[in-house]
């Protein structure tokens, strides 16, 4: 049972640390960890954000546990060099092309999140994101007009057959849970859009027992925060879902809980908090780990069958935010390995 540990960059490595601490307290027969450098952290030692080395390790495991990337401090490097390259590499290099990322409020958080707790109260759904096309991987430069000013241009495409990959793991997704399929598009104003818009519907036809709906992008936002609960499985793109998934975050409490499983047709995947590497309280000790901890549950439901042991860790992150255990994310005082100790006692 091999899986491979790419901690990355800010609070990256604190994060990882209390998940592979959750992970070992398990107890799993044969659980092998495997570390390799990635993001600006990979730069500085290797001169690349996501070198072979670390390309070889992904392959070997069996899942890939992410935890940041990013360094203001590198942001001056040509783009391919930057640190966010590790981790749209590693994305695009493992055909992980499913990214799901649920939002669900947990007990005991109705009121700290900054909707109402009447709002709040009912939220369960899944962002079924789109994660390797879209404007994302589009060609992209900067030229000059004929006027001579600077001008940056990213192509924005999918093919249909993109769609129709990600669209079935929506309907899927929608079976197994209330049965309802929203996707969100900006089919009004964009090409992409209505080619997806066009075969989200054809793909509807093998899944009749699924309710289909379709909003615009920019109407989703608010519908989000004004009636979250109305919805169950969301399917977009690769760019509309990356800012929906972080909005969906403060619809339950904190950017700080919500975890990620980034899927292949095959079983590798990788699995990763929806937050970013938080530079500016990297290497305090406050970040939540818990986005981390219930990254390493994904990991173990969807690329190794446990779903008893992720259901372990669910519980357990769910009972500590009852029993009042909350990061300075949630307006508490417990640090990043606080908050891990909490999580292993009550595993
Ligand atoms: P961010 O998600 O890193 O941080 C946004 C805000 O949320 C910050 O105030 C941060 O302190 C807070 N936050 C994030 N995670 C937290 C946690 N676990 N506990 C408590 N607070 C938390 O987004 P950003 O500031 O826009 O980006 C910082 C860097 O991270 C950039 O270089 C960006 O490109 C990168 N990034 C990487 C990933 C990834 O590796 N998948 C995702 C998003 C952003
Ligand atoms: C995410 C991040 C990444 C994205 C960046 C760091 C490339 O924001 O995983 O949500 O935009 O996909
Ligand atoms: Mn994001």
């Amino acid at each position: 049972m091999k899986i491979a540990v790419f901690a990355g960059d800010g609070i990256g490595p604190e994060v990882t640390r209390e998940a592979v601490r959750v992970l070992q307290a398990l107890g799993l027969p044969g659980l092998e960890l495997v570390e390799g450098d990635v993001g600006g952290a990979a730069y500085r030692k290797h001169g690349h954000p996501l070198p072979q080395q670390t390309l070889d390790i992904a392959k070997a495991s069996g899942g890939i546990l992410f935890g940041a990337v990013g360094d203001f401090s590198l942001d001056g490097l040509e783009r391919h060099l930057r640190p966010e390259q590790a981790i749209l590499g590693l994305r695009k290099e493992l055909g992980l092309f499913a990214n799901l990322r649920p939002a669900t409020v947990f007990q005991g958080l109705e009121d700290l999140t900054t909707l109402r707790p009447e709002v709040a109260r009912d939220i369960d759904l899944l962002i079924v994101r789109e994660l390797n096309g879209d404007v994302y991987f589009g060609e992209k430069g900067m030229r000059q007009t004929a006027e001579g000013l600077r001008e940056g241009y990213d192509i924005m495409s999918y093919n249909e057959a993109e769609v129709r990959r990600i669209a079935h793991v929506g309907f899927r997704a929608a079976q197994g849970r209330s049965k309802k399929l929203c996707s969100v598009d900006k089919a009004n104003v964009l090409e992409t859009s209505q080619l997806w818009r066009d075969v989200v519907i054809e793909v509807a036809k093998e899944y009749p027992d699924v309710e289909l709906s379709h909003m615009y992008v920019d109407n989703a936002a608010m519908q989000l925060v004004k009636n979250p609960g109305a919805f169950d499985v969301i399917v977009t793109g690769n760019l509309f879902g990356d800012i929906l998934s972080d909005q969906a975050s403060m619809c339950v409490g904190s950017i700080g809980l919500l975890a990620s499983a980034s899927l292949s047709e095959g079983s590798l995947g990788l699995y990763e908090p929806i937050h970013g590497s938080a530079p500016d309280i990297a290497g305090k000790g406050l970040a939540n780990p818990m986005a981390t901890i219930l990254s390493a549950a994904m990991l173990l439901r969807h690329s190794f069958g446990l779903e008893a042991e992720a259901r372990r860790i669910e519980h357990a992150v769910a009972k500590a935010l009852a029993d009042g255990i909350k990061g300075g994310d949630l307006g508490g005082s417990h640090g990043t390995v606080a908050i891990g100790d909490a999580v292993l006692e009550r595993l």
